[in-house]
């Protein structure tokens, strides 16, 4: 489970230092969401948990006539973000740290008018109420606002997520309190749920795609992925809470996963997510427009 309060802290952090190296592990992902982004009309984009802004960045270069507000949770990566876009020199984005669920956007002034395209790499999935979430989003927007974010499939068919169950232990597990919606990378695995979660948007679509999940390239492609294990992902959670010997031997034991999935000098993995779109059927819009 990863929640808010993770995302805020070490996981966030981790997520801005190592944005090269995440950025690499969708990039297979990439053109499937931003054709499905491009199939969407909208000029007033928000990109919710924007993490080091590369949608964001991506959709305003593509869209000349789009403002792009991208909004996170984690102020190590709003600040990532920020950055690049100054050094970029992008125009028309703009950041916001906060969480997305509460975003306010009077008569669609934090959006340079009423929201009217809402997309998402994998940001959506951390919500702690996603009914009230997606609810209160739909009611920042524009009526008729379009929806299209991705998000993990299966466990079982994200071959990366449990590499090395075999030879790490599991992490300490921090207690769920009761009835709390699942948070965290496969929360949105089953379309039942997701659209369940989707309070407030209609005309749901579920689209499949298959990609590689690059872990590791360059000269030494093994140790460049276990390099990002270390800092990303369940592997992370699971060498933080190992000690003494087990630490020690912990390189060698990933390596001896890792190299099998080494060809072609790239280390990578098979992963599977969901490319979804929605419309908002908000009728009482909170933002009418006038
Ligand atoms: C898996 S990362 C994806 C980041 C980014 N979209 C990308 O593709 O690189 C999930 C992102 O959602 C953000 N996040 C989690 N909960 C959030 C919330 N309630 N509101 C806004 N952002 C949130 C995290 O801080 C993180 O940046």
């Amino acid at each position: 489970m990863t929640g808010g309060s993770e995302w805020q802290g070490r996981v966030g952090r981790a997520w801005a230092d190592e944005w090269r190296r995440t950025d690499r592990s969708f990039a297979a992902l990439n053109p499937h969401l931003l054709g499905a982004i491009a199939a969407q009309p909208g000029t007033r984009l928000v990109d919710i948990g924007c993490g080091a802004g590369t949608l964001s960045i991506a959709l305003a270069q593509a869209r000349p006539d789009a403002q792009v507000t991208g909004i996170d949770i984690s102020a190590d990566l709003i600040a990532m973000a920020s950055e690049r876009v100054a050094q970029l020199g992008t125009p028309r984005v703009r950041f916001r740290h906060g969480d997305a669920g509460e975003w306010a956007n009077p008569q669609g002034q934090d959006s340079g008018g009423l929201a009217d395209l809402l997309v998402s790499r994998h940001g959506v999935m951390f919500f702690a109420d996603p009914p009230r979430a997606f609810r209160h989003l739909a009611a920042q927007c524009a009526p008729g606002a379009r929806l299209v974010f991705s998000c993990f499939r299966d466990r079982a068919a994200n071959g990366w997520a449990d590499l090395f169950d075999a030879v790490l232990p599991p992490a300490p597990a921090a207690a769920a309190p009761e009835g709390a919606f699942p948070a965290g990378p496969f929360a949105f695995a089953d379309p039942d749920h997701a659209r369940r979660c989707l309070a407030g948007w209609a005309d749901i679509t579920f689209t499949p795609v298959d990609f590689r999940y690059v872990a590791g390239a360059g000269d030494d492609p093994v140790a460049d992925a276990i390099g990002f294990f270390t800092r990303i992902g369940p592997a992370a959670a699971r060498l933080a809470a190992l000690a003494g010997n087990d630490l020690h031997a912990a390189p060698d034991a990933m390596a001896e996963v890792l190299t099998p999935h080494c060809h072609d000098g790239v280390v990578s993995l098979p992963a599977a997510a969901w490319v979804v779109t929605a419309i908002s059927d908000h009728a009482d819009c909170a933002n009418p427009l006038v």
